[in-house]
């Protein structure tokens, strides 16, 4: 089991904070992404020959469900013990059989091997260094079959310098209020977000909770040198949910990792 986290404290309010977010649209990109990278096989290891596809920080499974109804035999991760258990409810009133596992993606352990390894909205960002991101690389080569791929998002510089920077955000839901003040260091390329979260009691009174999530900015450069470190390489960088490179506008990216030897 995995220590205690803010997102242990926010897993009740995580979904209402990405209410913008379609969960259909992101499974069918990532989709969309497999069969173009993963073109040897078109059978994979899971259960009736499913593609098995493994979500490194899946949260509260809401893409998961997604990938559920394409057809992928899905193991999500997550060390937030809150965030599986909203996951678990979510599977259970959506009827699919996801296996979620308490676990920190840098120590990944698994029973067998993988088709598709993915990890989604910022994820990968909330490694604390390049030494955690090379681990977290040589464990998907470790587990990935040989024609797997690997597609993850990274948030761009411009979202953490120019969109959140050195600002304060608010947003008040129904259920809560959210206070969210913001730091970018431009010299560790570290984001940290300090959120206040106000939720009203049935007496009118508020509970406070206070906590920091913290981020790395990693450029596709980092990436590329830590996948060949690991036997890995960089087979496709897109822009926002969009099948062409990135632009300069884009706020996040989204990368393919194949192995090395599969190219
Ligand atoms: C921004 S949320 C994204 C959740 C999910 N991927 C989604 O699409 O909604 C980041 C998630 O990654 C998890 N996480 C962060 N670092 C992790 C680690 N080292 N091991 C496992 N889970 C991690 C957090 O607990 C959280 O659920």
């Amino acid at each position: 089991m995995c220590d205690t986290d803010f997102y242990d404290f926010i897993a009740n309010e995580y979904d209402i904070m990405q209410s913008d977010l379609d969960p259909k649209a992101w499974a069918l990109f990532v989709h969309k992404l497999v069969n173009t990278y993963s073109t040897k096989s078109t059978k994979g290891e899971g259960n009736q020959g499913k593609k098995v596809l493994c979500d490194l920080g899946c949260g509260t499974g809401l893409v998961d469900v997604e990938f559920d109804s394409i057809g992928y035999e899905v193991i999500g991760i997550d060390k937030s013990l809150a965030m599986l258990n909203k996951a678990t409810q979510l599977c259970a009133m959506k009827r699919k059989r996801i296996l979620f596992i308490n676990q920190d993606i840098t120590k990944l352990d698994l029973h067998g091997s993988v088709d598709v390894f993915v990890s989604l909205l910022d994820t990968v960002n909330h490694l604390d260094n390049l030494g955690s991101l090379s681990v977290l690389l040589e464990k998907v080569k470790l587990f990935m079959n040989p024609d797997g791929v690997f597609v993850f998002d990274l948030a761009t510089p411009k979202h953490f310098k120019k969109t959140l920077g050195n600002n304060v955000f608010f947003e008040d839901y129904d259920e809560f209020t959210l206070l969210w003040a913001n730091s970018y260091d431009t010299k560790t390329k570290t984001n940290e977000a300090e959120l206040t979260i106000f939720r009203a009691r049935d007496d009118g009174t508020y509970d406070r909770m206070d906590g920091q999530i913290e981020e790395k900015c990693f450029s596709i450069s980092q990436i590329t040198k830590l996948a060949k470190k690991n036997g890995l390489i960089v087979a496709g960088v897109y822009g926002d949910l969009e099948f062409c490179p990135p632009r300069k506008e884009d706020e996040r990216v989204f990368i393919v990792l194949k192995k090395e030897e599969s190219k």
